[in-house]
């Protein structure tokens, strides 16, 4: 299908000090490389080489003015990168770095309009991720890399997938095991005092309170407006898959998928009902679900599911662990052929803001807030 496939992907499990040496001198060359961070796994390639980021296009199928994050191993290496560091940014980046936190600073010369879309501001951030670190630092250059998926696909949380989308299209991936936030950090612009959050992600609102007195979402992410990250106006995290999340307390929950998945099973005719083959089986949901829903549905509609069908994240309302198992779960779903995705969703404060702005785009906004 496409012109990459000659490329021979290895994939570099807990990667010894001379595999990270081979990983961070493809880099230097211009090859791309498949990153581990504490978010999701990036698709990497030297960030001063506008002809290696080129490649990251290609092999994502990305559009070509969404800016790149540049991916550096401490607050001192981005000097050269940026203009000036303002006291706000300098704050956040002592406060949360190494972390999932991404800041935009207008950007020097040296930064390639390559990594940066067109546009005046550099993203950049410090992964707390200890491989990943010492990869770039033995690199010396920062890392362009967007999250390592095909363009609109759920990011990946692990090496697995990131090979299943970049087989053939990368040089290697760096393995370092399933990351350990699984949703992209939060991506801000610093005006002075203020910040405006452009990406909800790993910081979260209340921690970004706690440095600098005025936070506020760029509008963008509650209505249409232009968004001033450009990657939000794009198509994302979209599972194989139709999904229908639902919110509210357990037992309400529990109640709205019974009668959700009754009525998908009166859409699928006569077939089903007629000679009672068990109504989730038929329809072949995925259920991404906590361990209160779970336990309500398990003797009634949930019974025959198959168990590559149901993914159970954790207690009811957990922010942490459904962010954890959110985009594995997605991509399970669409090993499993599910032709329906039915989950459960937490409310939006703290890291749920997060996970439900990914949850809003892999569901085309189909959330019912009970
Ligand atoms: O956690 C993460 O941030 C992951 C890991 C790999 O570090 N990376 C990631 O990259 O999520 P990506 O490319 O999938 O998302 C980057 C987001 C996009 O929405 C992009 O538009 C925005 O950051 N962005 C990048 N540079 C920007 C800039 N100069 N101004 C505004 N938004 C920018
Ligand atoms: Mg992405």
């Amino acid at each position: 299908m496409d012109t990459h496939d000659s490329i021979h992907t290895h994939i570099l499990s807990n990667p010894s000090s001379n595999d990270l040496l081979v990983a961070a001198r493809a880099l230097q060359n211009g090859e791309l490389v498949a990153i581990p961070t504490e978010t999701v796994y990036g698709l990497g390639a030297n960030g001063l080489d506008a002809e290696a980021m080129d490649k990251i296009y290609a092999a994502k199928g990305r559009p070509s003015d969404n800016p790149l994050i540049l991916h550096v191993p401490s607050i001192d290496s981005i000097r050269p990168l940026v203009k000036a560091i303002p006291k706000t940014a300098y704050q956040l980046m002592e406060t949360f770095w190494p972390g999932p936190l991404t800041i935009t600073l207008p950007k020097s010369d040296l930064v390639p309009y390559r990594a940066t879309g067109g546009l005046e501001r550099v993203a950049l951030r410090c992964p707390d991720h200890d491989i990943c670190r010492q990869l770039l630092s033995l690199a010396g250059v920062p890392i362009a890399a967007p999250s390592a998926n095909i363009s609109g696909r759920p990011s990946p949380t692990t090496a697995q997938a990131v090979y299943e989308d970049m087989n053939g299209r990368i040089l290697y991936i760096v393995d370092a095991g399933p990351c350990s936030i699984g949703v992209e950090s939060t991506v801000v612009e610093v005006q002075e005092d203020a910040v405006i959050i452009l990406r909800p992600g790993g910081i979260t609102k209340e921690m970004l309170e706690t440095v600098v007195s005025t936070v506020t979402y760029d509008k963008a992410l509650s209505s249409d407006a232009k968004p001033k990250a450009p990657g939000m106006k794009y198509k994302h995290y979209a599972p194989d898959a139709p999904m229908t999340a639902f919110v509210g307390n357990a037992q309400d929950v529990a109640i709205a998928i019974d009668k959700y998945v009754h009525s998908l099973t009166r859409q699928q005719g006569e077939n089903v009902s007629h000679d009672c083959v068990h109504i989730a089986k038929a329809c072949n949901v995925g259920y991404l679900l906590s361990k209160e829903v779970y336990e309500a549905l398990q003797p009634t509609i949930l019974t025959d599911v198959p168990v590559n069908c149901i993914h159970v994240y954790g207690q009811h309302g957990d922010a942490v662990s459904l962010a954890h198992d959110f985009y594995s779960a997605l991509l399970s779903f669409n090993e499993a052929k599910v032709t329906h995705i039915i989950a459960e969703g937490v409310q939006p404060e703290g890291l749920g803001v997060a996970v439900m702005n990914r949850m809003e785009k892999a569901s085309g906004g189909h959330i019912e807030y009970l």
